[in-house]
């Protein structure tokens, strides 16, 4: 084989990006989510299924653009002459679209990529009738860059880095700098040189009295996710140079301002689809599949984001900006300090906690139990099958195995269950789910050994117990909380919320007498908090803190309530914290001395993550604090994850959590991660 240019293996990545953005659009079109006939066309043999979570991204983005899209054609349309210019249009199906919908009356769709990808993708056009007869053939390809030449359609094989040459060919192909004129960039800038892009913003803004911008590509590289969303890209050999310069969206609005364009909107991809998508639209995208990765679906949505551009457009053009009342950007969350997050250094041993949506708790003060979730086990990702402790020996953490005795049950490696330790030898795992569609689980009792002496060195056996049919519908539900509290001296199980296969969220409760197993019927007075589930649970004062969750709209949630004890039941109040705090879902949550800690979740302010939030139940004040995580050399994501907090240490423990994040592959945890509180518990 001969030695090709240098960079030419990064082209040829980057080209494929094209390939594998057609066919996970293509995908998402048969499910439902997007009308375009075209792709699967274009996609031809290469067509595959692609993951739910990948339908929602490519949805959102198909979206984006097309609301954009669609805007401009519709304020130019007094217009006699306009130009859409495709940059890196790959394999999408953009043009013949907006040509079948008859929305191109007066425009003509420029179309630019690499010349080897324009070669097949107007090979493609020739050799299949339908998408010709729409272009109708005008015969003047062949002429330099042009690769195929239609009346309202021109596709230009040329590298955008070029500009001199680019710019020659647009210009023979008939670009007119005086026509109005949209420039759309999906994902495509990123892959060039930031010195390149930039020189191409400007020479649009200088060159063209009325244009407008699209752009659409990924922020946050720092945080977790964006940690791992650059790695991905960088092992592919297609490094996202955007993100360096331009973080965030806010660094993005700059660069287009500076650069001759005179307004200039970005939302996320989360406030997108909350404040530029009709709610019968949001739904019914929601009911499309079985969808279980919330966390993950609004992860990627706070790393990508629509930009609108505009100079020389009378009246001015703001497409993100009519219609809706979208908050102006996320500035950036007050932060009242900062905890240091560190490994708590048992390396190979703590590989088994590499999971998600798994539960742990305290069974003794120095034993933690973990059961269930997705994770790695024996080099595979799979649903978990071994549970995993671990032991406090002389200050310090230690991996234990763990046997499993199956009394008439085997383990089903379910995950998003509750694990309720109700005496020194006995748990009860509450509902859980396999699939999204399978969750009739029940309940199960964990025996263990009731003295600590029982526990040798090498570690514990926990017998499983089934207790199907016990208070079925109780159990038919996961991600929800199970908490201890306590009627007329009596212990309860409050089992609260989650979902379930029909029910996108469960706002009921039970009260399970956790010696007769049998549910209870209690009054319970006050404003019934809205169904959600992701939220936490702690037990405080006989009663239940529930804090925040994810909402019917899969929005996050801000609310705090308390469920009370009153002498006839109990009774439902609101917590008002201030300021109020921030909406979030998927996070743990612990009580101390009369405060509530919230650890990490999921939240959509894009420019941070959530840390550890102190709840001081007596006076309401709410304090959001930093993980900081300078002595981790991996990505912490405290989503999914379990935690369990240590009063005499003051310590938290945090294990496991992230999950599959969207398509650039599953980031676990690999180690526990002690915070110590210390500081902030006693100078509040
Ligand atoms: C992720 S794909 C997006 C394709 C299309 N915009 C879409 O959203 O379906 C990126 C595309 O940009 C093209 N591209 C990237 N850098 C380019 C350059 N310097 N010149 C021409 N095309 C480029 C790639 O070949 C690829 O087709």
């Amino acid at each position: 084989m001969g030695r090709g240019r240098p960079g030419a293996t990064r082209d040829a990545a980057v080209q494929s990006t094209g390939d594998s953005s057609a066919v996970s659009k293509c995908s998402a079109a048969a499910r439902g989510y997007v009308r375009d006939r075209f792709l699967g066309l274009l996609v031809g043999q290469r067509r595959r299924r692609r993951a739910p979570l990948i339908h929602r991204g490519y949805y959102v983005r198909s979206r984006a653009v097309d609301h954009c899209v669609q805007d401009f054609l519709l304020k130019t349309q007094s217009h006699s002459r306009t130009q859409i210019l495709s940059l890196g249009a790959g394999f999408d199906s953009l043009y013949f679209r907006l040509k079948d919908m008859g929305l191109l009356s007066h425009t003509v769709v420029y179309e630019v990529d690499f010349p080897n990808v324009a070669c097949q993708k107007a090979t493609l056009i020739k050799g299949i009738k339908e998408l010709s007869a729409l272009v109708g053939d005008a015969g003047g390809e062949g002429l330099g860059a042009i690769t195929f030449s239609g009346e309202d359609y021109k596709l230009l094989g040329v590298d955008l880095s070029e500009l001199s040459k680019l710019e020659k060919a647009l210009e023979k192909a008939g670009l007119d700098n005086e026509v109005p004129t949209l420039f759309l960039a999906e994902v495509v800038l990123t892959y060039m040189e930031n010195s390149r892009s930039d020189a191409l913003i400007q020479w649009a803004a200088e060159h063209f009295s009325q244009a407008c911008f699209v752009l659409y590509e990924q922020m946050h590289p720092e945080d977790p996710f964006g940690r791992v969303m650059q790695q991905h890209f960088s092992q592919l050999n297609s490094t996202l140079h955007s993100l360096a310069q331009y973080p965030d969206r806010e660094a993005q609005r700059r660069r287009f301002l500076q650069r001759g364009w005179t307004e200039c909107s970005v939302l996320d991809m989360n406030e997108f689809f909350t404040f530029c998508t009709p709610e019968d639209e949001q739904r019914r995208v929601q009911a499309l599949e079985p969808f279980d990765e919330y966390e993950e679906w609004h992860l990627k949505c706070s790393h990508y984001f629509v930009l609108t551009a505009a100079k020389g457009m009378k009246p001015s053009w703001t497409p993100l900006l009519s219609n809706m009342a979208v908050p102006c950007g996320d500035g950036p969350v007050r932060m009242a300090g900062s905890v240091t997050a560190s490994v708590c250094g048992m390396h190979s041993e703590a590989a088994g906690l590499r999971r998600y949506g798994h539960h742990s708790a305290l069974i003794k003060p120095n034993v933690i139990l973990t059961t269930g979730g997705f994770g790695e086990e024996d080099g595979q990702h799979c649903r978990m099958r071994n549970f995993h402790v671990l032991i406090k020996h002389e200050g310090c953490w230690k991996a234990g195995c763990v046997k499993k005795e199956n009394h008439g049950k085997r383990w089903d490696g379910r995950l998003y269950h509750t694990v309720s330790c109700l005496s020194n030898s006995l748990a009860l795992m509450v509902g859980g789910r396999t699939s999204p569609s399978s969750a009739a689980l029940g309940m199960l009792w964990l025996k263990f050994p009731e003295s600590c002496d029982a526990l040798d060195s090498d570690g514990i056996t926990v017998e499983l117990v089934d207790l199907q049919p016990v208070a079925e519908s109780a159990a038919l539900r996961w991600r929800h909380s199970a908490t201890e509290v306590t009627f007329r001296g009596e212990k309860y199980l409050f089992i609260y919320g989650g979902r379930s296969a029909m029910q996108p969220v469960l706002g009921d409760w039970y009260f399970l007498h956790t010696e007769e197993l049998s549910c209870t019927v209690i009054p319970v007075e006050g404003p019934v908090p809205e169904g959600r589930h992701s939220h936490s649970a702690c037990s405080w004062r006989g009663g239940v803190l529930i804090a925040g969750g994810l909402g019917a709209a899969e929005q996050p949630l801000g609310s705090v309530f308390f469920l009370r004890e009153i002498e006839h039941g109990f009774q439902w109040q609101t917590v008002e914290t201030h300021p109020p705090l921030i909406p979030r879902y998927s996070h743990t949550a612990h009580v101390h001395d009369e405060k509530l800690l919230l650890v990490g979740g999921v939240w959509f302010h894009s420019s941070s993550v959530p840390g550890l939030t102190v709840i001081d139940l007596m006076t309401g004040l709410c304090m959001d604090y930093m993980i900081s995580v300078e002595h981790l050399e991996w990505p912490l994501m405290l989503h999914n994850h379990s935690s369990v907090f240590l009063p005499n240490e003051k310590e938290l423990l945090l294990i496991g959590g992230g999950g599959n994040c969207f398509s650039f592959g599953t980031h676990l945890n690999p180690e526990p991660v002690s915070l110590s509180l210390s500081n902030i518990l006693t100078s509040h």
